[in-house]
């Protein structure tokens, strides 16, 4: 079994062995400890499993440890500077847009990176945004990025 050396909110970070079809989300997870991405659907689906990988919001249950080697990848934990939140996280504190929370890391990763394509996004733009909550909190996220967008 491969290991792998990752780079993880800018930390280098080397994986146990593990096999190479575990997907990244489990590696993060359960063997680097990174724990702001959820699992929902692992499928590609529900999207709470949202980060970036060299900016890009991604998905990180269809992804495996190989495939973002040499890549930045960045969970929740990374988003913002040490010691400060990002804007979109003052956002969301802001709107109180949280309710049980599981989807939530996944929402600001999606809206981050929304806002870094597009600093001024639509609501066809927001509609876009296809990550699923279960306690209905869309409303309240649409408003969160309108805010982190006006800031
Ligand atoms: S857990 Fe990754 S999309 Fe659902
Ligand atoms: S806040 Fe509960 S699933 Fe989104």
């Amino acid at each position: 079994m491969p290991v792998y050396n990752l780079n993880v909110n800018g930390v280098p970070r080397t994986t146990p062995d593990v096999p190479a079809d575990t997907p990244l989300l489990w590696v993060l997870r359960d063997l680097l400890g990174v724990t702001g991405p959820k699992y929902g659907c692992g499928v590609g689906v529900c999207r709470a499993c949202t980060c970036h990988v060299n900016g890009q919001a991604v998905q990180v249950c269809m992804l495996t440890a190989a495939d973002v080697v040499g890549k930045r990848v960045t969970t929740i934990e990374g988003l913002a500077p040490e010691g400060g939140l990002h804007p979109v996280q003052q956002a969301w504190i802001e709107e109180d847009v949280a309710q049980c929370g599981f989807c939530q890391p996944g929402q600001i990763m999606q809206a981050a990176a929304l806002l870094k394509s597009k600093p001024s996004p639509s609501d066809a733009d927001i509609d876009q945004i296809m990550n699923v909550c279960r306690c209905g909190t869309y409303c309240r996220i649409r408003k969160a990025i309108k805010r982190a967008a006006a800031t």
